[in-house]
């Protein structure tokens, strides 16, 4: 694949969750604006992804993709221009089968000339889906399209979208940046399964998935938990703990909501530097889940520098409260080769959504956090002075 891609998880934003096939050329543009006015591309969204319908429902005489006419009618290249000359990046989607998910035409067979298709519009970013593959091995299937890509030689990030069913995070590193562990998202904290039809999931539902993949992600191989769903109806405290706890695990950010239309509310959770920071932080380690305990769920995340974020996540219907013993609790991470152990080392500790100082690890770290949120914490090493 190409070189150094996605170092820190991608972040941007996909016109899937709220738009699903209803795109066009105008909406995408004031998505565009709307990234830049309200202050998401700088605080770090740069990928604008196009989700499946942008398609005209065949090839053109040369079999080449072509954008549907009727949504698109300035083209694509125009629209990548468009889209590159807000500093932003363009991304589009396709399938590895014979046709997308929503029945446009499929890549299989047209690789590499759909690939030199993107670059010639300038196509930074690929998601690649898994509908209409019956047959076909999605190993091989996704290596042949990641190969298409780096033969064009332009950097294209690659985002693999076959649901985990075949475990890409054991095969995707060298071949692709992401890969999905899960099916949908849907807009909800838990949703109840039907069993006689497809449901999305919740996050707490794909949060559960996470919990054993961490050794798979690392800078330019990411696992992908899904978009988010934050501003699209669950209220603040869900979206406020699906946003951290998508931070901890290290996941791509790419929102899924209105941009044009969003509260201060929502635009503070998805602008919440802190909270970015620590998504984007260097090491690039997925959180690992300390703890259990009576519906609060304690996850660590190891930190360029020796720092730490903490994020407990109460999933119960209730306030719970948290006492939390650093000393008691030395916390040794034998993955990432960390220790968080507070009788050696002093930390500041600073709560990440109210940016209050909540003093040292010397002290138990003591709270409520309200049902179905969090109390997402920043530990920064204090170095100790000397004596003389
Ligand atoms: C699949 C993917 C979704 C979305 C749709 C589009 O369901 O998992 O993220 O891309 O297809 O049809």
């Amino acid at each position: 694949k190409y070189p150094g891609l996605a170092l820190t998880p991608p972040m941007g934003w996909n016109s899937w969750n709220t738009f699903a096939c209803n795109i066009n050329e105008k909406m995408i543009k004031e998505m565009a604006d709307a990234m830049v006015s309200s202050g998401m591309r700088d605080a770090g969204y740069k990928y604008l992804v196009l989700d499946d319908c942008w398609l005209s429902p065949t090839r053109d005489s040369l079999q080449n993709l072509q954008a549907d006419p009727k949504k698109f009618p300035d083209g694509m290249k125009a629209l990548g221009d468009y889209i590159h000359s807000k500093g932003l990046k363009f991304g589009i989607y396709n399938c590895a089968g014979t046709k997308t998910c929503a029945g446009y035409p499929g890549t299989r067979g047209h690789e590499y000339q759909d690939a030199l298709t993107y670059a010639s519009w300038g196509v930074d970013y690929l998601k690649y889906d898994w509908c209409n593959t019956e047959g076909i091995n999605a190993r091989e299937a996704y290596t042949t399209m990641s190969k298409a890509l780096a033969a064009t030689h332009r950097p294209i990030v690659f985002s693999m979208c076959e649901w985990g069913t075949n475990q890409p995070w054991l095969w995707g590193a060298p071949i692709a940046e992401l890969w999905r562990t899960t099916g949908d998202i849907g807009c909800g904290w838990y949703i109840k399964p039907n069993p006689n039809g497809w449901t999305p999931l919740g996050v707490t539902q794909i949060i559960d998935k996470e919990v054993n993949l961490r050794q798979y992600a690392g800078p330019g191989h990411w696992n992908d938990p899904d978009m988010l769903e934050v501003g699209n109806g669950m209220p603040v405290n869900e979206d406020r703990a699906h946003f951290s706890m998508w931070a901890m695990l290290a996941a791509p950010l790419i929102a899924g909501n209105d941009l044009r239309h969003m509260s201060e509310e929502t635009r503070e959770i998805l602008t919440n530097r802190g909270v970015i920071a620590v998504d984007q932080d260097s090491l690039g380690i997925q959180a690992l889940r300390y703890e259990v305990k009576d519906s609060v769920e304690t996850w660590m995340k190891p930190l360029e520098g020796g720092d730490w974020a903490i994020c407990f996540l109460n999933r119960a219907a209730e306030p719970k409260a948290i006492d939390f013993d650093w000393k008691a609790n030395v916390v040794k991470d034998t993955l990432s080769n960390r220790e968080l152990n507070a009788n050696t080392q002093r930390y500041a500790i600073v709560d990440l959504w109210t940016n209050k100082a909540m003093g040292t690890t010397q002290k138990a770290l003591k709270g409520t956090v309200p049902s179905h949120d969090v109390l997402m914490v920043y530990l920064s090493k204090q170095i100790k002075k000397e004596k003389h």
